[in-house]
């Protein structure tokens, strides 16, 4: 593979190994998709005619603490490029370091926003000292994986989208020259929405394009901007993502076709974002700002009505897609015949044997007491880098009735209880909640959901979760707290296994509570998906693993399990429920995502 010449953009087309190529690229994101399954995706990926695969590098996953990396199993990447390699698939890196991707922060960790003065996406040095101490990491693991080193790299990404940020001008050339500082060679590219193409620019990478309309004048900006360069869509939205309480993004694969046959025809590169979407596992997912303070949360499912749906099946989107790309293909060789798909069960019920309510789960939980609310992110866990995701309980006392007041500085939502008992809850719409009349003093706690961190647009550096700041009762600010960082990881999740405090589903218990069941598989696992038709909200984890959110809200009410989080044997299964339960997990082979809107 080596020897010859890499991707070049030296004409209006690309050439790779001097010969004129056209990009046909499409994203999966190895942090999506179980390991077990990355070759079944990437092979129905080339199945399909594409000759490129695109990824993002989620840098909150492989930097959990700060100076503490991961890039193993989940997150090898580089086993997942050098099997695109072996696939015979090229490979676009998108390292970021900030990738929006609808996940949270877009990808930033959260323990830079420690920092009161964090200017994320600048050349702040509390950023770019972070973002130098991961590209150290990163970029040395994938600078031997480029094209001309042998491997199947042939362009990276600078940033993302930064031209709709824009904060400052000095911050693209940064990232530029830290990535050819620690040895990337090959073509570097920026990726912007047609507003941001003036802005997001920098000097030596080619510039690409974002939409899902096609308006040829687009073309014309482009070329006027970058005139006699190869034209490429690096995001080509062949679908939508969706929002908890919204509807389900379907996109017409008729009208993604003739998008496709017109971009062909235009000689443009095109990258399918997304080709095979995958899952928003654990607390990963998102959130849209629209208007401040009311971010929209992204579901569990990151399907986006791609060619290759959530569980990787073929949908009509990819039979078209192939089809045509076959008759382009066929010039060079035939294409590799359909993979087969992956088995799928509807398993028995599994019944729910045991529950622990969440106020009997919180010595298996960090406590610590503030005299002012503290945010998560500043909370003294995890290493001193805060908590992460999840849920944060905030307790104190109260002696009388009265208004509590979140001024707003509650993110994103708390059910609140007097004594334990339930009494309502405050979120963005609802920030003010009456409080029965007490006599004596009582505890007063608020359970906060960080409902995932908003992944695009200027409110990056406002992304704090838990109690933000004062809250009031009776106009008074609240003092005196004990705080439970329950973020739910796999430690917390085994240690909660093992309590004694878990007692039959015959007795009477309060929510919030955690639920677990047994599931026994005595043959290989197949792929299912979960139901909780009853369930209000909450998280499931399988043998330890985060599936992530459900919400009786929708759209989605159904949640993704792979197979090979499965075992043979005994599973279990824990479900951490907020109000409501039949104590009945279901399971079905159809995934349900909801009533379904247009994205157009
Ligand atoms: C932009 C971003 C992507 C993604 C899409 C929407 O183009 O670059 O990361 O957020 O929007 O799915």
């Amino acid at each position: 593979m080596t020897g010859v010449e890499g991707l070049r953009a030296n004409s209006s087309w690309f050439t790779l190994e001097k010969k004129p190529f056209r990009i046909l690229g499409g994203s999966i994101h190895y942090f999506r998709v179980p390991s077990a399954y990355w070759e079944d995706r990437l092979m129905k990926m080339k199945a399909c005619g594409l000759n490129t695969l695109t990824t993002y590098v989620p840098w909150n996953l492989h930097e959990p603490q700060q100076g503490v990396f991961d890039f193993k199993n989940q997150l090898d990447l580089e086993a997942y490029l050098r099997l695109a390699g072996r696939l015979g698939l090229w490979v676009i890196l998108r390292p970021g370091p900030y990738i929006c991707a609808e996940w949270d922060l877009g990808g930033l960790p959260s323990w830079l926003l420690r920092d009161p003065n964090m200017r994320l996406r600048t050349t702040y040095s509390g950023f770019t000292d972070a973002v130098n101490s991961f590209f150290d990491q990163l970029i040395t693991k994938v600078a031997p994986l480029q094209y001309s080193k042998g491997g199947p790299i042939i362009a990276v990404q600078v940033e993302n989208e930064y031209g709709s940020y824009a904060k400052d001008e000095a911050y693209m050339p940064f990232i530029k020259e830290a990535l050819l500082s620690r040895g990337i060679t090959e073509l570097l590219l920026t990726s912007d929405n047609k507003a941001g193409l003036k802005a997001g620019g920098v000097k030596g990478a080619l510039e690409t394009i974002n939409f899902q309309d096609l308006d040829p004048e687009d073309f014309s900006y482009l070329n006027a901007i970058q005139p006699f360069k190869p034209q490429m869509v690096m995001e080509y939205w062949s679908g939508w993502f969706d929002v908890w309480g919204g509807r389900h993004h379907i996109y017409s694969p008729e009208v993604m076709m003739s998008v496709v046959a017109k971009l062909f025809e235009m000689g443009v590169s095109i990258n399918f974002y997304m080709f095979h979407g995958g899952t928003n596992f654990g607390f990963m997912n998102g959130a849209l700002a629209v208007d401040l303070p009311a971010p929209k949360p992204m579901i569990t499912s990151y399907d986006y009505d791609a060619p290759l749906s959530e569980a990787g099946d073929y949908t009509t989107k990819y039979h078209l897609l192939r089809n045509f790309f076959s008759q382009y293909q066929s010039k060079f060789q035939p294409l590799p015949d359909l993979p087969a798909l992956q088995k799928r069960r509807a398993y028995q019920p599994v019944i729910i044997e045991q529950r622990l309510s969440l106020w009997e789960a919180l010595p298996f939980t960090d406590k610590f007491q503030a005299f002012r609310p503290v945010n998560m992110e500043n909370l003294p866990v995890n290493n001193d880098n805060g908590q992460l995701y999840g849920y944060t309980l905030y307790e104190t006392t109260i002696s009388s009735g009265g208004v509590l007041n979140s001024k707003n500085n509650i993110r994103d939502r708390a059910l609140v209880f007097v004594d334990k008992e339930y009494v309502g809850f405050i979120n963005d719409e609802a920030q003010k909640l009456v409080i029965p009349n007490v006599t004596e003093e009582r505890s007063l706690s608020l359970l906060v959901e960080n409902c995932g961190r908003v992944n695009y647009g200027k409110t990056l550096n406002n992304q704090r979760k838990g109690i933000v700041g004062d809250i009031e009762f009776n106009e008074l600010p609240l003092r005196g707290f004990i705080i439970h960082s329950l973020d739910m990881n796999p430690g917390f999740i085994n240690r909660l296994e093992g309590s004694g405090s878990w007692i039959s589903m015959r007795q009477q218990t309060s929510f919030p509570a955690f639920f677990k069941g047994r599931m026994y598989l005595n043959r290989n696992p197949k792929d299912t998906f979960i139901r909780l038709p009853v369930w209000k909200k909450g998280v499931v984890f399988i043998n330890g693993q985060n599936l992530g959110r459900y919400w009786s809200i929708g759209p989605q009410q159904t949640l993704y399990v792979p197979g090979p989080w499965l075992k043979i044997g005994e599973n279990q299964i824990m479900v951490f429920e907020e109000r409501e339960t039949d104590g009945k997990i279901e399971f079905t082979t159809t995934p349900e995502y909801g009533m379904t809107v247009d994205v157009q």
